[in-house]
């Protein structure tokens, strides 16, 4: 879910929406807007921000919150979306986040004379409000904070309260300082637009926003904290001609494949916790486990480094036995099941070290060190040049690793991405397009670059895609081929470059389609294949960037071509806070 709020001298209900619809790529089932003038005024529904037409219209007041929703407890209806209110509707709170022990807690409102409006379990913090409130609204939120067990960042507000008070525990919340007003939102994007200077806050931390400034308390003792400039530029946030993000953000990979390469070199700490060790542990989730995946066979194959990848939602409850250091790879920083792994890992004694996109994100301050990609924002919920600047962050490794056996190389990489992204695949889309079900297939380092693009195409176009290790597919999947499962298959000479051929022969004599994805003059792949995708000669680990983009065309193109909302699929988020 997204958060923002807003207090200062211009209309908060505009500042708030348009805040919310940078926001939707973290949930977009229902959303709510509340603004205070003398009473308190809520618009909320389901669907989409962007589809909220007028209905927002009539919110006064310069002081608002709103609430972006990916449903957690309670389904997206009217009802179940934020902000959510106490019994005498003088109360209105957005969360994001978990309230874990929430049902005991509703029980007790309830037998206390408490009337429920919802099913969420953010409810219950408007109601613990409304019994304690005694005139200071941060008091009574600092005052509650310890009844609620699981992850939140909370936005509150009450009649008679010129302020929000906010507060922080294991969700993301971010305070943005402007011109005589202040933001807070969960996450720099909506902010950019009105200042570039921000307050990550930490764990525990409250606030209180009015129209003269802001104190932060932790403990119930002021803090202080740092006040971050932001670099994101405005433009990157935008979708500057493109139809959708995503293809945007296809296009911007060379040059933050460039970019990441020398974020890497200028990260001597992370890399000292990465020098020098026999085995390294790595956990992630989603697109960022496939890149952790990668890792595993670069380090392997090119640094003798021994890797264990495991997901983070996994880690937390069966850790392996541990020691040395943990590489936690986020493209938000903020994934919960990663963070909990990394925490149980810290648990254990060992060292961590953060890869991932956001600066100033949880991750960042919990590891001992960070290498950050430098992606931009990204705006697509799925993965696309975050997942490049984490390969190329893991090639820098181990560059770095392997004394600069690979820097040539690597500088490369950036122009053979370009290349890919004019390359006509319009064949190999209009067969995709058709099929209910593909299979990807690799080995070696095209094995995770093939899982990745079967998520993708399954995320984005809805069409049910698997992605295989090459040798596994007759294994079981093989009952499942037949003319109407198109196979895609990754074959780039390496030391499993005459079987995958083999491989390809048997899908073909099953009478499975096959796309093949080869390097350019391959004459024995281009005749095997229905249809016979070429790529710039290049080495394994360059190609493993090029077939990488290339997946994400197919799957982009294929999508658009079933008309599908590619930024924003369905039942999906991309910073996923819960576990
Ligand atoms: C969500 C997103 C995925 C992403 C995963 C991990 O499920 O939809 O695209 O790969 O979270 O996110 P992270 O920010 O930790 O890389």
């Amino acid at each position: 879910c997204g958060i923002v709020g807003y207090i200062g001298r211009r209309p908060a209900q505009a500042i708030v929406t348009e805040g919310l619809k940078r926001l939707e790529y973290r949930g977009y089932d229902s959303f709510g807007v509340a603004t205070l003038d003398t009473v308190i005024t809520i618009t909320k529904k389901s669907g989409r921000i962007s589809d909220a037409g007028g209905s927002l219209a009539g919110l006064k007041g310069s002081i608002g919150i709103g609430h972006t929703r990916w449903a957690t407890h309670g389904e997206p209806n009217d009802r179940n979306a934020h902000p959510h209110l106490d019994c005498a509707e003088r109360i209105a709170v957005v969360h994001n986040g978990i309230i874990e022990n929430y049902a005991e807690l509703r029980r007790e409102l309830t037998e206390r004379g408490h009337t429920f409006r919802s099913e969420t379990d953010t409810e219950v913090i408007a109601h613990l409000v409304e019994e304690r409130y005694d005139g200071d609204l941060l008091a009574t939120l600092e005052e509650i904070i310890p009844l609620l067990s699981g992850s939140f960042a909370i936005l509150l507000l009450a009649e008679g309260e010129d302020r929000i008070v906010a507060a922080r525990m294991a969700s993301p919340l971010v305070i943005g300082i402007g011109d005589r007003e202040l933001l807070a939102a969960s996450d720099v994007t909506p902010l950019i637009e009105n200042t570039r200077r921000v307050i990550y806050l930490e764990d525990g931390d409250s606030v209180e926003l009015t129209r003269n400034g802001y104190r932060i308390r932790n403990g119930g003792m002021p803090v202080e904290r740092e006040i971050t400039e932001v670099d994101w530029d405005i433009e990157d946030a935008r979708l500057g001609g493109f139809p959708h993000y995503m293809q945007k953000e296809i296009f911007e990979q060379p040059q933050v494949f460039y970019n990441t390469l020398q974020a890497v070199r200028e990260s001597p700490d992370a890399l000292d916790l990465l020098r020098g060790r026999d085995r390294l542990t790595i956990v992630a989730c989603g697109s960022s486990y496939h890149a952790g995946l990668l890792y595993k066979y670069l380090l392997e194959m090119y640094c003798g480094v021994a890797v264990l990848v495991e997901q983070g939602s996994e880690f937390k409850y069966y850790p392996p036995p541990l020691s040395g250091t943990v590489i936690g790879i986020s493209q938000s920083g903020e994934t919960a099941d990663t963070l909990a792994a990394l925490k149980m890992a810290q648990s254990r004694g060992c060292k961590t070290v953060a890869v991932t996109n956001v600066v100033g994100s949880t991750i960042t301050r919990m590891t001992d060190a960070t290498i950050h990609l430098r992606a931009g924002p990204e705006m697509s919920v799925a993965a696309t040049k975050s997942f490049i600047a984490q390969l190329a962050a893991g090639l820098g490794i181990t560059d770095a690793l392997t004394d600069g056996s690979h820097a040539e190389e690597n500088t490369r990489i950036n122009v053979r991405i370009e290349e890919i992204l004019t390359i006509p695949i319009t064949e190999a889309v209009g067969l995709c397009s058709s099929a209910s079900s593909l299979f990807y297939i690799g080995r070696g380092l095209f094995y995770p670059a093939a899982l990745e693009g079967a998520l993708k195409m399954k995320e984005i176009s809805y069409i049910h895609a698997e992605g295989y290790a090459a040798g596994e597919l007759k294994h079981g999947p093989f009952a499942l081929l037949s003319g109407e499962t198109p196979v895609i298959a990754i074959a780039i000479p390496g030391a499993a470059y005459p079987v995958m051929l083999s491989n390809i022969k048997e899908i073909k004599a099953r009478g499975a389609p096959v796309i093949a994805i080869g390097l350019a003059g391959d004459i024995e792949l281009a005749e095997l294949a229905d249809i016979f995708i070429e790529l710039p000669k290049a080495p394994e680990s360059t190609a493993v960037a090029t077939v990488s983009v290339l997946l994400q065309r197919l799957a982009y193109e294929t999508a658009d071509s079933l008309g599908r909302d590619i930024d924003k699929p369905r039942n999906l988020a991309k910073s996923v806070t819960v576990e």
